[in-house]
C-alpha cells in the first residue's frame, strides 16, 4: 500500500495523541488515584438491615464540622431523611439501596450518585452555604419515584 507523506504524518499525530491521552488517563488513575467511584464494596441487598453500618442508619459527628451519614434508599424514601448540619461541614455519605436502583442528587451541589442495590456508594461533600437543600432520587424507581425526596438543612 502506498501512502502519501501527509497521510503518514497525520496518522502518526492522531496515533500519538491517543497514546498521550491514554498515558495521562493511566497516570491519573493509578498514580493520582483519580478513578471513578468503584463498585468494590458489595452488600447483599436482602440483608441491608442486618449488615453494618446499615443496621444503624443515621448521622454521626466524627470531627470538628465533619459528619458521617449512613443512609439507606428504598421505595420511596431516604433513611435518615431531613438531615441537619452546621454550615462549613464536610459530610461523608455511605449509601446503599434496599431494593431497586435509586439516585442521590442534592440540588445546588455537585452531589449526584447512582445507588444500585448490592453496591455501597461513598461520596463526600462540603456544605458551606446555609440553606435547605433538596435531595432527589433521579433514577426512575417505580410508581412513587416523583415523591422520593428529602432535605439537607445547613445552618
Ligand atoms: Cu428512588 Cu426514583
Amino acid at each position: 500500500m502506498k501512502m502519501h507523506l501527509d497521510e503518514k504524518i497525520w496518522l502518526s499525530i492522531s496515533f500519538g495523541i491517543i497514546v498521550i491521552f491514554m498515558l495521562i488517563t493511566g497516570y491519573q488513575a493509578f498514580s493520582l488515584d483519580m478513578a471513578p467511584p468503584s463498585n468494590k464494596e458489595l452488600i447483599d441487598p436482602q440483608k441491608v438491615d442486618q449488615t453494618a453500618p446499615f443496621d444503624k442508619p443515621g448521622i454521626t459527628k466524627v470531627g470538628e464540622k465533619e459528619y458521617n451519614v449512613v443512609m439507606t434508599l428504598q421505595v420511596f424514601s431516604f433513611n435518615p431523611g431531613n438531615i441537619e448540619v452546621p454550615a462549613g461541614s464536610t459530610v461523608h455519605f455511605t449509601l446503599t439501596s434496599k431494593d431497586v436502583v435509586h439516585g442521590f442528587e442534592v440540588a445546588g451541589t455537585n452531589l449526584n450518585a447512582m445507588v444500585p442495590p448490592g453496591h455501597i456508594q461513598k461520596i463526600t461533600q462540603k456544605f458551606d452555604k446555609p440553606g435547605k437543600y433538596l435531595v432527589l432520587c433521579n433514577e426512575y424507581c417505580g410508581a412513587g419515584h416523583q415523591m422520593m425526596s428529602t432535605t439537607i438543612t445547613v445552618k
